[in-house]
């Protein structure tokens, strides 16, 4: 792994602990592509008024996954992958885009740019070796971070696993990650948590009644249990 610059790749490749990376069966179990669920897409306002685009990850994403990468800065891309590459290695990129909709499912926030589509952030949900329960993990570019957008991801992920079975969550997070341990903290009901080596583990129910109907919901408006 010549792209790793700095960090541990502890949680990576073929770890015990994945943080929703890719592993060897996983990488095999890519390939299997299900049936795009299109109900998953719609437009966000964020709170400051930008628009942006969820929608399922698609394979053509690849290249606009590496491009997203070179945008994070060092201390993001640590915060989600627990490492810091100079690059996404592209079986890594081939894993990430390429998701059955069931076991495995990713939602991108894209943005349209002069020059075509461009991804700000990306959430989404792995089999852990937990049997029920489901890794998460998010990125929002930097730029796009406290817009609101997080918790956009955060919910739409839960709730496509709520629809397809799934209602037990898992997420490894940094210890030093605030941000992202508020924001489980203030919306999903913790069931453990437990640190080790400055990881803290965080199994949770999604808060609230199961998957959300109306696919209209903004940043602008309520949020449940988000306290503001
Ligand atoms: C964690 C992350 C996904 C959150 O996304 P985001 O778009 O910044 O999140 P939101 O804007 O929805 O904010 C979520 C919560 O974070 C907290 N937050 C937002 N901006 C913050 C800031 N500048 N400082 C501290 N906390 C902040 C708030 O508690 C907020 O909740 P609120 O809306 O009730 O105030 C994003 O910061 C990120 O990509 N971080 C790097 C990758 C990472 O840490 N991934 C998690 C490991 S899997």
């Amino acid at each position: 792994m010549d792209e790793v610059i700095r960090g541990k790749v502890g949680a990576g490749v073929d770890s015990e602990r994945s943080n929703a990376q890719p592993t060897a069966a996983g990488v095999g179990a890519a390939a299997s592509a299900g049936v795009y669920p299109r109900e998953l897409e719609r437009p966000v306002v964020l709170r400051d008024g930008a628009y942006l685009r969820i929608r399922p990850i698609r394979p053509d994403d690849e290249p606009r996954l590496v491009d997203l990468y070179g945008r994070l800065s060092d201390y993001t891309a640590y915060q989600r992958f627990f490492t810091v590459m100079r690059r996404l290695p592209p079986t890594w990129y081939h894993f990430f885009a390429n998701v059955d909709y069931r076991r495995r499912l990713a939602l991108v926030a894209e943005r349209d740019t002069a020059t075509g589509s461009e991804l700000v952030g990306v959430g989404r949900y792995e089999p852990s070796d937990e049997e029920g329960t489901a890794e998460v993990a998010l990125v929002v570019q930097d730029g796009w971070q406290g817009r609101g957008l997080g918790t956009l991801l955060l919910e739409d992920v839960l709730s496509a696993a709520q629809a397809r079975g799934i209602g037990r969550f898992l997420a490894y997070v940094l210890a030093d990650n605030i941000r992202m341990l508020r924001l489980l903290m203030t919306r999903v009901d913790v069931l453990e948590r437990k640190t080790e080596e400055g990881v803290v583990a965080l199994t949770f129910t999604p808060r609230g009644d199961g998957p959300r109907q109306a696919p209209s919901l903004t940043a602008n408006e309520p949020r449940e249990g988000a306290g503001s």
